[in-house]
């Protein structure tokens, strides 16, 4: 029997900057600029190919949340992922690659459809972006589903975390039994237990005190939730996969498609994109002078 792929797929843009996806699930399992992490993953998260992977970036699809029909977050995090392009350097230097999942007989056996997800990621210098395409390759069956991309970032304090954009959405709130509010603050910080899916927010939100003590910009395109997400002290000891003093390095921004499914018509596609940026303060301000 010839041997089993390796499950590992690295860019590599040189400079210490790289990203590795694990076949797992699609799962971004690292993402390194100039040799710094930029992404949290539990150090008690497991890499059996069963479970999903606690940290980096899940693919959520085709349900986000509690699942009657298969597990929750859906199958997509916790099918192995087909190569479709191993990493190639593109002219500019930046690397891409690309990913694919198709229905198979453990995905209809949960949600009986046809389909085919392609996930497109380029390294950039100081970016990171991802292209997703979700295609309906049926005559007749339309499909509903969720997707989002559970971006686990880490901070060195989340408390001192803060999110913009986000004032004025309103937002169901998990922790409250999924009560609706409008959040009346300009910028959002994180100082208990949080889960909240915020609707149709902006399409970029900039987290402050990340890595490093840096900025990093998400913008996100067809991607209409936000979701926010900290299991703080009594939530963290309920994970197994989850260190119960962990929860103050990292802080969940999740670009999603969730609080109304998207519908998907025969012989048509669904597009969406996030782009991960890290901020330079110091370039910006270059820039704009020789602007002025
Ligand atoms: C978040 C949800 O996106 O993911 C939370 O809003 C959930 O409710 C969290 O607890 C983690 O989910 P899981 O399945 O990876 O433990």
């Amino acid at each position: 029997m010839a041997a089993a792929a390796t499950s590992v797929v690295v860019l590599d843009r040189g400079n210490n900057t790289t990203c590795t996806i694990n076949l797992h699930g699609a799962t971004v399992v690292s993402w390194r600029v100039n040799n710094q992490e930029q992404l949290f993953v539990s150090k008690l998260a497991s890499f059996d190919g069963k479970k999903a992977i606690r940290g980096g970036i899940p693919f959520v699809f085709p349900q986000f949340g509690p699942w009657s029909f298969g597990p929750q977050h859906g199958f997509a995090r916790i099918t192995r992922w087909h190569l479709d392009r191993a990493p190639e350097r593109l002219h500019n230097g930046d690397v891409e690659a690309i990913f694919s999942l198709m229905d198979n007989e453990f995905t209809r056996s949960i949600w009986n459809y046809q389909f085919r997800i392609t996930y497109r990621l380029i390294l950039r210098e100081k970016e990171l972006h991802f292209h997703i395409g979700v295609y309906n390759p049926s005559k007749d069956l339309s499909f509903t589903f969720n997707m989002l991309l559970h971006t686990y970032l880490k901070v060195p304090d989340v408390r001192r975390c803060q999110i913009t954009g986000l004032h004025g959405c309103h937002f169901i709130d998990k922790t409250r039994e999924g009560a609706m509010y409008q959040e009346g603050r300009e910028v959002v910080t994180v100082n208990e237990w949080t889960d909240r899916i915020y609707q149709h927010t902006p399409q970029e939100h900039v987290i402050t005190n990340v890595v490093s003590g840096r900025k990093m910009r998400l913008h996100k395109y067809n991607f209409p939730d936000t979701v926010i997400w900290n299991p703080w002290i009594d939530r963290s000891r309920e994970m197994s996969d989850f260190g119960d003093d962990e929860f103050p390095n990292m802080l969940c921004v999740e670009a999603g498609n969730v609080s109304s499914p998207v519908i998907l018509l025969p012989g048509t596609a669904y597009e969406a994109s996030q782009i991960l940026q890290i901020i330079i303060e110091g370039n910006v301000s270059r820039k704009t002078k020789r602007n002025r």
